[in-house]
């Protein structure tokens, strides 16, 4: 069985890939809770010297965390990728990291690979600019752009559809377009991912985009609470994925 080692791995999306992976994967997690803190710590010492695989899902992941803790937020969004992309190159590991829809604006989609991304957050800078260094440090590196995920992951921050159907989530922007992407889905596409030599920038995500309100009201079935989205959130970040994640 192939090595894998895991960063972010308490994350909705680290714990979905646990889940999903265990079957082909040896999983090697890494996790701040677990004791690794990734902002004071080199690739060297943090990735086990026989795994030759490197998935990044660690990330200060929200708009308000980043803007909450900034210097953490560069260090891990930016810099560790950075860091870890070099080394995985120098060392000939394979390596996937994440990417989000907000590193676009929302002004002109639909936003493919080709598409300039030009952040309307402090979070969507913290990731461009790891993603660009990525890129950069590491040429063979194959970059997942996705968007809002959805799905059971059961982890310290929530999906957005676990929001729905535990009832946290009450009001619904109806004029905020996502591609709601199911992380099951997603996981096993990063698999895929890491066993071939794709490199480069791929969008994957659900194959279209719906507003917030509309995905709501496909849950719950019943009359919701519409709102307008806020000027300082991107309202329309539909992709035109060129990797279709199924939905279930
Ligand atoms: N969730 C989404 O809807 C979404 C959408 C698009 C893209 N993405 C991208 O997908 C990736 C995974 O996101 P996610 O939603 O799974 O994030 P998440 O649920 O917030 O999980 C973040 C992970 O990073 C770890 N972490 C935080 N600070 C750390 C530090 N200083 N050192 C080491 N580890 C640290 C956390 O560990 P602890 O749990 O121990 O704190 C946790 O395992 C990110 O790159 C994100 O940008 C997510």
């Amino acid at each position: 069985m192939r090595e894998l080692f895991l960063t972010g791995a308490t994350g909705r999306l680290g714990r979905t890939v646990q889940k999903e992976l265990a079957d082909e994967w040896s999983i090697h997690p890494c996790s701040l809770s677990g004791g690794e803190d990734l902002t004071s710590v080199e690739p060297v010492d943090a990735v086990p010297e026989h795994i030759d695989f490197v998935l990044n899902c660690a990330a200060v992941s929200s708009r308000s965390g980043c803007i909450k803790n900034p210097v953490t937020a560069f260090k891990l969004n930016t810099l560790w990728p950075r860091k870890l992309a070099a080394f995985c190159s120098e060392t000939n590991r394979r390596f996937v990291h994440m990417s989000t829809d907000l590193v676009y604006a929302g002004g002109i989609p639909p936003y493919t690979e080709r598409s300039p991304a030009v952040p309307g957050s402090f979070y969507g800078w913290t990731k461009l600019l790891g993603d660009i260094a990525v890129q950069k440090r590491n040429p063979n590196a194959c970059i997942v752009r996705t968007s809002i995920l959805v799905g059971d992951a059961g982890a310290k921050m929530t999906t957005f559809s676990e929001d729905i159907l535990s009832g946290r989530a009450t009001h619904f922007h109806v004029d905020c377009f996502r591609n709601h992407t199911d992380i099951n889905a997603l996981a096993r596409f990063l698999s895929i991912c890491l066993y071939s030599s794709r490199a480069g920038l791929i969008l994957a995500a659900t194959p279209y985009a719906m507003s917030r309100a509309a995905y709501a009201y496909s849950l719950l079935k019943r009359d919701i609470n519409l709102i307008p989205a806020p000027n300082n959130i991107p309202h329309d970040l539909t992709l035109r994925p060129s990797e279709i994640i199924p939905t279930h």
